[in-house]
């Protein structure tokens, strides 16, 4: 495909992917917190569970939850589903697009394992439906064990990031973690909350006495989903970090990474229903601090005792980076500079020292799955080059 359509394919997909999922994941948070805002001490009329009042955009709102369900249907029911839909939809476009149609760039890192297309697509796009079938299975299992559930939820998708990390690059890796996490999200609307909806709709047009047990287990995904929330977009901003997805053990930082999050959702959770929230803020401030710690510490030290002189490195950068970072690449398939850098003077390569060296030697995400075959010499002599550097500038 010409690069210019991938590259317009990809900022329209991603543009829609963001919209839409800003809309999923608003509403989403906004009917959490409603749920856990909801005044039920009151006396309440007939029928309802809770009620409460809210001040926005220069009107005031009061909404009230039914118990189980109004016994007649309004004309104008609003249902929220398309949201989650476009997303999935707009995402597994992009997945396509970006990592499938690229898969020698951006999903296959040999240094990783050395897969061909078929086989590196087959475990990208399986890992996403096998993920909804073991989620959907442990949910079944463990129904009445919600604490159990959550960490079995929770361990399946860390050995899912560590298995993905042995198989595709790091990138693929997170990014494919991210999907899966999202495809039950999107999986649980589908197939979980807009049925048992559905039911509870036809239980009230049929003037039935509703299953209670339905909108329980409706409300029990819904949670699922909320929690999921945070982890899938670390996930999907931290494509622009090397120093996470490139890391020697980027899994298990993207676990403790996500055991952060869902800290978080739940402080705020506990928090809304008014309750003491105790440490699971700073629980989550320290997993934060020992993923960021673990990556800052020095994976490879430069001996940096001769100095290498941005003359000597010029000739690699130009023979391993230039031909896809420079205005016009010549690696086949780039429409412009990759990431916007252009490595194609000395001054250039200079000012980006510190990234050269963290995408080559830190973190070996560079060049992409190894396309321009940069050598271990090549990079111990980056990695020389920049200590040199860094203290030349701090004498
Ligand atoms: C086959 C083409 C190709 C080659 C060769 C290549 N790059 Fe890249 N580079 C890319 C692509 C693609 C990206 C990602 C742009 C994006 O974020 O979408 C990238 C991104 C980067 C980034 C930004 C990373 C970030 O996310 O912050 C740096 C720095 C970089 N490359 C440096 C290098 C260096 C140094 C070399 C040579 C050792 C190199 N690249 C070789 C294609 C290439």
């Amino acid at each position: 495909m010409e690069p210019h359509l991938t590259d317009w394919l990809g900022i329209l997909l991603r543009w829609l992917h963001v919209i839409a999922g800003i809309a999923w994941i608003g509403a989403s948070f906004y009917f959490n917190w409603l749920e856990n805002r909801l005044q039920r001490g009151a006396p309440q009329a007939e029928g309802i569970e809770g009620y409460l009042w809210a001040v926005h955009g220069g009107g005031f709102y009061r909404l009230e939850k039914f118990r189980v369900a109004p016994k007649k249907l309004p004309a104008a029911l609003h249902w929220f589903k398309w949201e989650a839909y476009v997303t999935w939809l707009s995402g597994a476009g992009l997945l396509a697009v970006v990592y499938y149609w690229d898969a020698k760039v951006y999903l296959i890192d040999p240094a990783v394992m050395a897969l061909s297309t078929p086989v590196a697509v087959a475990v990208g796009a399986g890992s996403l439906a096998v993920s909804w079938l073991a989620y959907d299975a442990l949910c079944r299992l463990l129904q009445r064990r919600p604490l159990l559930l959550a960490a079995a939820v929770f361990a399946f998708f860390a050995l899912l990031a560590f298995v993905l990390c042995q198989l595709l690059s790091g990138r693929a890796a997170y990014l494919h973690t991210g999907a899966a996490m999202g495809t039950v999200m999107a999986a649980n609307v589908l197939r979980v909350i807009i049925p048992s909806q559905k039911s509870l709709v036809r239980s009230v047009e049929h003037g039935r006495a509703p299953d209670p047990q339905l909108g329980a287990s409706a409300l029990v995904r819904s949670r699922h989903n909320n929690y999921l929330t945070l982890p899938v977009l670390f996930v999907m901003v931290s494509g622009h970090y090397p120093l996470t997805y490139g890391h020697p053990w980027n899994w298990a930082l993207l676990a403790a990474v996500s055991a952060a999050g869902v800290l978080v959702r739940h402080y705020f959770n506990v928090r809304h229903r008014g309750e003491q929230s105790r440490w699971w803020f700073p629980a989550a401030a320290v997993a934060v601090i020992i993923a960021a710690a673990a990556v800052t510490a020095p994976w490879q030290s430069g001996d940096g005792d001769a100095l290498v002189t941005t003359a000597a490195i010029r000739p690699v950068v130009e023979k391993r980076c230039t031909v896809c970072h420079a205005r016009a690449p010549t690696f086949p398939g780039f429409a412009g500079a990759p990431g916007g850098i252009t490595l194609e003077s000395e001054a250039q390569m200079e000012n980006l020292a510190r990234r050269i060296y963290d995408v080559t030697v830190k973190s070996k995400t560079m060049p992409p799955g190894n396309l321009s075959a940069m050598t271990d010499e090549e990079r111990a002599l980056l990695g020389r080059w920049f200590t040199g550097i860094g203290a030349a500038a701090h004498e």
